[in-house]
């Protein structure tokens, strides 16, 4: 089975399959859009892991705000770290079913730490903004994005992004970091315009909630398509060669999604 090929990640200096791992499922139950689910067996994890790992597909999307996924993925990648890019988040604080927001230096700093050790890990491929609905001022204004860019020159992170809310975070994340993350479905393209702008900036792309957070219904896909692989299809047609965060607790729909990659590939 030959693997997923991969892409330069905007001008990271990284490489990444087109398809990428989700993993807030893996941690966290509540406080979701994706409706009631029990979390997953820590087997079903390592089984997605492996699978990911068997397929090329090398982007793994954490945060600290996803429960206890930073830890699970953590003890599931000894021995095999170096085979995966690791992407967390730092600024939300989720704790007894609240989200809050922090992005102080202070925090900030803590926080990578705390990330670095739950992942078992001295370095992170990337750290993102995790901003809540009002980014603008978080993405010009506070310090986490600026405490960032200097665990960047320290090495303990590769690359700086945000993943923003709204049009205008995502404008004001072009220029300012190494990878932006915007939601895109085929329902849902009101950030195209960020897209577009983050790729003629040659910034790396991450999509989430491409697949609707698990609502696939919508206009019918092509025949022989499932709705799945019609809205990861429809993402990779983007600019910038968007790698597609596309989460999941499934090995049958992780399998599924690797298909589709595979056959975009080679455009069948
Ligand atoms: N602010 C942020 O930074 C932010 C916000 C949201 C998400 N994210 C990241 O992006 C990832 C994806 O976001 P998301 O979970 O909201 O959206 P998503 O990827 O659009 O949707 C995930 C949902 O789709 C389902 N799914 C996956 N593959 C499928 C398939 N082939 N057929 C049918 N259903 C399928 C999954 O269910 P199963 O588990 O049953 O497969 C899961 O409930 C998250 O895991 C997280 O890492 C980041």
């Amino acid at each position: 089975m030959h693997l997923l090929s991969q892409h330069p990640l905007g001008g990271t200096g990284l490489h990444a399959a087109p398809l990428g791992l989700g993993t807030v499922k893996w941690g966290r139950n509540e406080g979701l859009k994706h409706g009631a689910f029990a979390l997953p067996e820590e087997s079903t994890c390592r089984e997605l892991l492996d699978k990911a790992e068997a397929a090329g597909l090398n982007l793994l999307d954490v945060a600290p705000a996803y429960g206890f996924a930073e830890e699970r993925l953590g003890k599931l990648l000894i021995g095999r770290r170096e085979r995966f890019l690791l992407f967390s988040k730092v600024g939300e604080v989720y704790a007894a079913g609240q989200s809050r927001w922090d992005f102080s230096a202070a925090h900030t700093r803590r926080s990578v730490e705390e990330s670095l050790r739950r992942l078992r890990t001295d370095y992170l491929d990337g750290v993102l903004l995790h901003c809540p609905r009002e980014d603008v001022e978080v993405i010009r204004d506070a310090p986490a994005l600026e405490v960032l860019h200097a665990l960047k020159a320290a090495g303990k992170i590769r690359a700086v992004g945000v993943s923003s809310m709204s049009v205008a975070g995502g404008m004001a994340a072009v220029g300012r970091c190494d990878v932006v993350m915007v939601a895109w479905n085929v329902g849902f393209r009101e950030q195209e315009g960020v897209i577009a702008a983050a790729a003629a900036a040659g910034q790396g792309i991450l999509l989430k909630k491409v697949l609707s957070s698990g609502d696939l219904s919508g206009p019918p896909p092509p025949t022989g398509w499932s709705a799945a692989e019609h809205r990861l299809r429809a993402a990779w047609e983007l600019p910038g060669h968007p790698v597609v965060i596309a989460g999941t607790i499934s090995p049958a729909h992780l399998a599924e999604n690797v298909a589709a990659a595979r056959r975009a590939a080679v455009g069948a």
